[in-house]
């Protein structure tokens, strides 16, 4: 969501409100044991799409959570277009995130193309990804498809990036369940209810 200039810089000023701060700390804490996995909070792109409506980058957020492989349930960079990487980003609708861990499952049977992998946390969305770099998966040996990440980062972006092209169709991305764990940033909480005031 984006607020005009002039609504931003009143709700600044409102921010500073010691006694509102505290109101809306308990409101915070009430919403982050609710809610663990972030990804409901925001949207996912993707370096190109394999298939037109198909292979969606948002497919990757939504059900099922499993390795199962369908254009229809998970997202799909197309093949050899970009020969030096493709990604996958995920964008907070918000300003940021405390991000805990990320949780991957990659497409069943395709560890190959996931070999290389490299996890980012960023404030922008530049490729390749200028940020954090919660992992890079260099072992020797294929990865396991099922991965948990942990990141303790602050960021507005996710970007799962991949180099490393298997030998025919150059990198691919495919994704078919993220989870992205973490808590929305404190001040941003106490934001949002003070504009959803001014709303109503
Ligand atoms: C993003 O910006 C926040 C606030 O300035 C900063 O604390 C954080 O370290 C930044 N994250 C990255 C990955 O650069
Ligand atoms: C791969 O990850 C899954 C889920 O975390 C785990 O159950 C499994 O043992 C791992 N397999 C290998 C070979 O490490």
């Amino acid at each position: 969501m984006v607020y005009p200039m002039k609504v931003v810089s009143r709700l600044s000023v409102r921010c500073n409100n010691m006694l509102l701060v505290m109101l809306i700390h308990t409101i915070l804490q009430l919403s982050v044991t609710a809610q663990k996995n972030l990804t409901p909070f925001g949207i996912a792109s993707q370096s190109t799409v394999y298939g037109g409506t198909l292979s969606n980058p948002n497919n990757a957020i939504l059900p099922p959570i499993s390795n199962d492989f369908d254009l229809n349930i998970c997202s799909h960079t197309k093949d050899g277009i970009d020969p030096s990487a493709d990604w996958w980003m995920f964008q907070f609708s918000f300003e940021l995130a405390y991000i805990t861990d990320i949780t991957i499952y990659y497409r069943t049977e395709f560890a190959y193309r996931m070999d290389g992998f490299k996890i980012y946390v960023t404030n922008t969305s530049a490729i390749p990804p200028n940020g954090y770099l919660c992992y890079e998966d260099s072992d020797p040996g294929l990865p396991n498809i099922t991965q948990n990440i942990p990141c303790y980062e602050l960021g507005k972006y996710v970007i799962y990036y991949d180099a490393t092209g298997d030998e025919l169709y150059g990198p691919v991305v495919e994704l078919c369940y993220v989870a992205i764990n973490g808590e929305i940033t404190f001040e941003y909480t106490m934001c949002m209810h003070i504009s959803h005031n001014y709303r109503t």
